[in-house]
């Protein structure tokens, strides 16, 4: 059997609250430079369809960190893959992020780049499930809060599948 999608936010309401956020951010950013620093993979689609919004002022960067396998389950453990290729040091910075689950992610990476003395640091995520974050971890800018659910789509994903959906999903597997 598939596995089970059923639709959560639709493409539409995702872009349409990206322009909100955009917005949002532009006003208290002002004409300042902002770098986004995009969390790899699953703010892929998310970094794309928000830069383009936030007018020419902007640059990128990304970082990769891990504390998931392929599955479900958190590890607890957060491991820097892929390092920011830029000097922070006085820069705006904005991580960017699909979504905040347990937070423990998030609160690892603002201790590290906070270290290296960027002028600011704020974070953007599509997605954060409230109810699930046990770590002290704000996120200034919030895209939508949904349940404690397994979601995938626009950037998320399991074992890889699904990122490509422009849609977020909520993910039933089929039991095997
Ligand atoms: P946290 O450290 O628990 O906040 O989770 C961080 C990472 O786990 C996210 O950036 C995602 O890559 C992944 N993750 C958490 N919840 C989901 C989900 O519902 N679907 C897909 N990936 C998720
Ligand atoms: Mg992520």
């Amino acid at each position: 059997m598939p596995d089970a999608l059923e639709p959560l936010i639709s493409a539409d309401d995702i872009q349409r609250r990206t322009d909100e956020l955009a917005d949002e951010i532009r006003r208290e950013y002002g004409d300042e430079p902002i770098l986004l620093v995009g969390v790899l993979k699953g703010s892929l689609y998310f970094l794309a369809d928000l830069s383009r919004r936030l007018g020419p002022n902007v640059t990128i960067d990304f970082v990769q960190v891990s504390s998931y396998g392929t599955g479900k389950t958190s590890s607890g453990v957060v491991q820097i893959r892929k390092d920011l290729d830029i000097n922070i040091e006085g820069l705006h910075v904005l991580i960017v992020e699909d979504i905040v689950d347990t937070g423990l992610t998030l609160r690892h990476l603002r201790e590290l780049l906070g270290t290296r003395h960027p002028q600011s640091l704020r974070v953007v995520s599509l997605l954060v499930k409230p109810e699930a974050m046990q770590h002290e971890s704000t996120v200034e800018y919030v895209g939508f809060s949904i349940p404690t659910k397994f979601v995938v789509g626009y950037g998320l994903d399991i074992g890889e599948r699904y990122r490509n959906l422009p849609y977020v999903a909520i993910l039933s597997p089929s039991e095997p």
